[in-house]
């Protein structure tokens, strides 16, 4: 973890929790889970006060660009499958991207600096449960060229997504 992830460990550790407590609640999502070839599927399952979540399905190769979260702390809990993210990390010849693996059960905080990629490098569908807090609103792409970060778009919530 970087200093930034611990800027508030209490209020990280209660997204992580909120997103425990929603995935191991499947009843309560009011939506079912699908996956589509062409584009990454998801639905916003709801919104509180000073947070909302998220689920997301990954068939196998699926993934995102690398992005932050506009400021938003947040966590993700795999529901089913294996999910790998890559983060940026300094290396000797510049950034350099760092694999972890996660499957189903794990839970994965982070702050509100968090700059990461999410891909699913196995041969299953997965099925992940997403929290931010605050609230999405804005989200920059970047892509990692010659060991720096390039802004590659920033999206907009209810443009992008
Ligand atoms: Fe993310």
């Amino acid at each position: 973890m970087s200093a930034l992830d611990l800027e508030a460990p209490g209020r990280v550790g209660r997204l992580r929790d909120i997103a425990r407590r929603a995935a191991a609640d499947p009843a309560s999502w009011g939506v079912s889970p699908r996956f589509d070839a062409t584009a990454r599927w998801y639905a916003r399952l709801f919104a509180a006060g000073d947070h909302e979540a998220w689920l997301l399905t990954w068939l196998p190769g699926q993934s995102t660009d690398l992005h932050d979260h506009g400021g938003s702390a947040g966590a993700f809990v795999l529901v089913s499958g294996a999910l790998t993210e890559e983060t940026v990390h300094a290396g000797a010849d510049g950034a350099a991207l760092r694999s972890t693996s996660f499957t189903a059960g794990d839970a994965r905080p982070f702050g509100s600096q968090h700059v990461h990629r999410i891909v699913n490098t196995s041969a299953e569908p997965a099925v992940s449960l997403h929290v931010y807090g605050p609230a999405l609103t804005r989200m920059t792409r970047y892509r990692l060229q010659d060991g720096a970060l390039r802004v590659l778009e920033i999206d907009r919530a209810g443009v992008a997504w």
